[in-house]
């Protein structure tokens, strides 16, 4: 049975998607595609269908990755279909366990760097008001956690 993931942030347009989008490129090196299926969302609704931000796509393509994806909104039943919920920030994490009053999936929610093996935060920050730097980073850190993920879930 393959493992469903659900990377969530904010707006599900710079750090949620480029999740996904580096989850499947590491996926697709190991020849994993179809083992772990991925997927991602926003807590907020401000951008349903959007495309990915231009800058996190212009980011992620000088690192080899063509981004897919348009935004969605978490929904309730979300909890209930993924087997893991990777939060970016303690504030989507919050969020995400706001839908899910009794605590039923409470387990199935953790926190994204909690993965990270290099690098040693809490936290995947918003890069949407910064520069391109932040861009960047926010890719360095989901490479980390996507590699720790990776590797917890494969061994
Ligand atoms: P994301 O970034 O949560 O990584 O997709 C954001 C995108 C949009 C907004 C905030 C964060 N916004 O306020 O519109």
């Amino acid at each position: 049975m393959p493992k469903k993931l659900l990377f969530v942030c904010l707006g599900n347009i710079c750090r949620s998607p480029a999740a996904e989008n580096v989850m499947n490129f590491l996926l697709q090196q190991r020849g994993l595609e179809g083992e772990i299926i991925c997927d991602s969302a926003g807590t907020a609704g401000y951008h349903i269908g959007a495309p990915p931000d231009r800058r996190m796509q212009k980011a992620a393509k000088a690192r080899g990755i063509s981004m897919v994806g348009s935004a969605r909104q978490l929904q309730p039943m979300d909890l209930r279909e993924h087997d893991l919920i990777l939060a970016m920030d303690y504030s989507n994490y919050h969020d995400i366990l706001s839908l899910d009053p009794q605590g039923k999936y409470h387990d199935k929610v953790k926190m994204m760097c909690s993965y990270c093996r290099r690098y040693n935060v809490k936290e995947v920050p918003d890069p949407y008001y910064g520069g391109e730097e932040g861009f960047n980073y926010v890719l360095d850190l989901l490479f980390d956690a996507c590699e720790g993920l990776l590797e917890a879930l494969t061994k």
